[in-house]
C-alpha cells in the first residue's frame, strides 16, 4: 500500500530532521574543535552557527562547555533548538533571523556552517550579505568554517543519496535525488523525502530543496569579494585535519577554513 504522503518542508519537522541529520555529529565536532586548537592556539570559547537548524551541533558544543549560539530562519527549528538547550540547563541561545542580514552584539571566536546551508541563499547579493554579516560577527583572527558542495566543472556531479536513522521505535528512511539544474540561474533542485515509521503511524514527508550552485571559480570570486576573509586551508567532508585538500575542477565537498582579517 502506498504511504500516506504530506508535501511539507522537512525543516518544519525538527524532530525528524534532527534524527536524520543529528545521528552522526562526531566528525564535524572534532573538526570544529580541532580547528580552534590548530589555528587559534586553543584560545577559543565563543561558537556561532548561522542556519543552526535544530542545533544538533550547538547542543554538543554547549555540553562541552563552549558558549554556543546560533540563528535560523525557521522558528520551529529555533524552538526545538532552544527547548533542548534549556532542558539540559544551557541558555536558550538560538534566535530567528536571516543569515544574509543580521547583527549580533558579541564577537565570536569560531563560526561554522557545515552542511550546505549557505547554498540556501538564493543570490549573489544575499551570499555577499552573509559574508559581510559574518565578518561583523567574528573577531579579527577568528574563523568561519564554511562547508559547501561545489558543482565540479570536470566530473559528473554525484546525484542521489539514501540513508536510514533509528531511535527507539522511530525509524526514518531518507532519500535525496537530483531533479533539475538551471545552469544560467545557478539553481539546483533536489527532491528529498523522509519515510517515517513508528508503531502508531507510517507516512512520508515529501519536499524539494532549491540550492544555489557554485563552481570553484564562483566560490573563489565570492570569497575574494570580501576582504575580511582569507582562505587558510580546505578540507573535504571527511573532516580530517590531517588531510587538507587542494580544491580543483573535480572537487565537490569542500570545507573552507576562512580567517577573519
Ligand atoms: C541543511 S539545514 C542545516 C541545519 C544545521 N546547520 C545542521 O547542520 O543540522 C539548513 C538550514 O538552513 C536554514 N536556512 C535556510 N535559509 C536561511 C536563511 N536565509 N537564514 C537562516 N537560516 C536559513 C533552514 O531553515 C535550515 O534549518
Amino acid at each position: 500500500m502506498p504511504l500516506e504522503t504530506i508535501n511539507e518542508s522537512i525543516y518544519d519537522h525538527p524532530k525528524y530532521y534532527d534524527l536524520v541529520f543529528g545521528a552522526d555529529c562526531a566528525a564535524e565536532l572534532a573538526f570544529i574543535v580541532g580547528c580552534g586548537d590548530r589555528y587559534l592556539d586553543g584560545k577559543y570559547e565563543r561558537m556561532f552557527e548561522p542556519a543552526c537548524g535544530t542545533g544538533r551541533l550547538l547542543f554538543w558544543l554547549a555540553k562541552r562547555g563552549f558558549t554556543a549560539s546560533g540563528l535560523d530562519l525557521n522558528p520551529k527549528a529555533v524552538d526545538f533548538c532552544n527547548a533542548r538547550l534549556k532542558r539540559h540547563g544551557h541558555p536558550e541561545s538560538a534566535f530567528v533571523a536571516d543569515m544574509s542580514e543580521f547583527k549580533i552584539r558579541q564577537r565570536q571566536d569560531i563560526a561554522f556552517n557545515t552542511i550546505n546551508s549557505f547554498r540556501h541563499l538564493p543570490s549573489e547579493a544575499t551570499a555577499r550579505g552573509h559574508l559581510a554579516c559574518m565578518a561583523d560577527a567574528v573577531r579579527p583572527g577568528g574563523l568561519y568554517l564554511l562547508g559547501v558542495h561545489l558543482t565540479p566543472t570536470r566530473a559528473e556531479p554525484s546525484e542521489t543519496e539514501s540513508w536510514s536513522a533509528r531511535r527507539g521505535h522511530l525509524s526514518i528512511n531518507t532519500h535525496m535525488w537530483f531533479k533539475h539544474r538551471d545552469t544560467r540561474k545557478r539553481i539546483e533542485r533536489f527532491g528529498i523525502r523522509f519515510d517515517i515509521h513508528s508503531p502508531s503511524r507510517s507516512f512520508r514527508i515529501n519536499d524539494e530543496l532549491r540550492l544555489r550552485s557554485y563552481t570553484r571559480p564562483q566560490m573563489d570570486r565570492l570569497i575574494q569579494s570580501n576582504q575580511s576573509w582569507q582562505i587558510l586551508e580546505t578540507f573535504d567532508f571527511a573532516y580530517d585535519l590531517d588531510e587538507p585538500i587542494e580544491v580543483d575542477s573535480t572537487s565537490e565537498d569542500v570545507v573552507y577554513v576562512l580567517q577573519r582579517q
